[in-house]
């Protein structure tokens, strides 16, 4: 099948990979001149593992920045397109607009068009009513909402694998569910078909359910610390109960990411457009944005002055396997710690500072140049070669004793016989 996808971003690039794999003939867009140069040169503009490798084994994936005139080409149009935060919160959909706007003059034959993007309960709605107000025939598109819910580090696998796949489609649409079901017909899922909103409202559901886990584990974590009692147990004891799952039950400096904390956000916005009370999804972004201050209290009960302390920091990005820093905890721990007067002295694997941080915090090309004359380590990003770092060397070369583990996933024991002392949260 022809497919357009339009947007060149984590989720439309390995969506366009995926489909290519299956023999799809693929056309990835983006107005992103520079973005297009560089997937045409078999470069990514991001680091995702695996992502490039299987890049550079599609023959069928072909890359252009003239949206319109490829859509025009495609009986099928994904659209990808970011739907970041605005201040207050909502979903900014201006990307979204520029290609209804690019889709109502392209659309001049059957078209399925199906939104991947995170968008805010109605959206889908509404971009039907728009394109017909601007003069295309309700005969000639179908909308269909398929988010995606994959993780980035595991974009590709999640994309080939997902544990469901989900469908929105218009009330009397009775063709598009069967299009998007062959155009996956590799994928072995279950999928769970519903209304348009039902679709939006399935992926916020999921990435608030997520935050709430985390949440919910962090504030555990602090009741656990009042009673010196070892949050990874519970965690492990309650995480066996089916019911309860053991996954997103890691306590530590909360979450980030380019997802939950916008998509939180906005469907809290559009519960309060309907007039409804949100409780528990305010309560979930108020514990992630406390928990930063747990860890700063900690550091400031061993340290009398954090002025003129350098700090060493393992991890910038929002977590291991990526290099975005979006929201990254990370990040916002150095903003803290700088305004606390530390000299910050950063290292990740894959991730750069942002813009803001670099007059303040320096970064460095090894773990150890980081670490070395330090009076305290921050350990933010669980990145594998942290947790398999030489703790002795980096005792050796450390002016203090203080690790504070963000992610509680160092082997205490293991520090302490390094002469280091080692702090997380929840843990005696
Ligand atoms: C998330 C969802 O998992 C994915 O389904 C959706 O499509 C997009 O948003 P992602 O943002 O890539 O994916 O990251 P994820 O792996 O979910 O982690 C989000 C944040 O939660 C990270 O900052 C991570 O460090 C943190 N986290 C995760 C915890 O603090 N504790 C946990 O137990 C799990």
């Amino acid at each position: 099948m022809k497919i357009c996808v339009v947007g060149a971003g984590y989720v439309g690039l390995t969506l366009s990979v995926a489909l290519a794999s299956f023999g799809h003939d693929m056309i990835c867009t983006d107005k992103d001149l520079k973005k297009i140069e560089q997937l045409k040169n078999g470069d990514i503009p991001f680091y995702e593992p695996g992502l490039l490798d299987a890049l550079h084994h599609c023959g069928n994936l072909s890359f252009s920045s003239e949206v319109k005139s490829s859509m025009e080409e495609c009986p099928v149009i994904f659209i990808a397109v970011g739907t970041p935060p605005r201040s207050d919160g909502s979903a900014d959909t201006k990307a979204l607009q520029s290609v209804i706007s690019d889709l109502s003059e392209a659309i001049r034959s059957y078209k399925t068009i199906i939104t991947k993007s995170t968008v805010p309960p109605g959206t889908n709605e509404n971009i039907a009513k728009q394109l017909i107000a601007s003069g295309v025939s309700e005969n000639l598109f179908n909308i269909v909402s398929n988010p995606e819910f994959l993780r980035e580090g595991n974009a590709l696998y999640d994309m080939l694998h997902p544990d469901k796949t989900v469908i929105g489609v218009q009330e009397k649409d009775h063709v598009s569910a069967a299009i998007v079901k062959s155009i996956y017909k590799h994928i072995d899922t279950p999928y769970v078909v519903t209304s348009l909103a039902g679709a939006e409202l399935i992926k916020y559901a999921s990435n608030f359910f997520l935050a709430a886990k985390i949440s919910f584990i962090n504030e555990m974590a602090r009741i656990c610390e009042a009673y010196h009692s070892d949050i990874s147990d519970i965690s492990r004891a309650i995480g066996l109960d089916p019911r309860i799952g053991g996954h997103f039950l890691q306590a530590g400096i909360g979450y980030g990411g380019s997802c939950f904390p916008k998509d939180l956000q906005a469907l809290q916005f559009a519960a309060q457009e309907k007039n409804t009370e949100t409780y528990l999804l305010q309560a979930v972004q108020h514990i992630n944005d406390t928990q930063l201050g747990l860890y700063i209290k900690k550091i400031k009960s061993f340290c009398d002055t954090l002025h003129g302390k350098k700090a060493a920091v393992l991890g910038i990005s929002f977590k291991p396997h990526t290099d975005d820093i979006r929201n990254s905890q990370a990040v916002r721990m150095m903003e803290r710690l700088t305004e606390l007067g530390c000299h910050v002295h950063a290292y990740d694997p894959a991730a750069v500072l942002p813009e803001h941080l670099r007059q303040h915090v320096t970064q460095q090309s090894q773990a150890f140049d980081a670490i070395a004359e330090s009076d305290f380590l921050f350990l933010a990003t669980e990145w594998p070669e942290f947790l398999a770092l030489d703790w002795k060397k980096a005792a050796s070369i450390m002016k203090g004793r203080l690790v504070i583990d963000g992610r509680n996933v160092l082997k205490k024991e293991l520090l302490e016989d390094c002469g280091l002392i080692c702090t997380g949260v929840g843990r005696p």
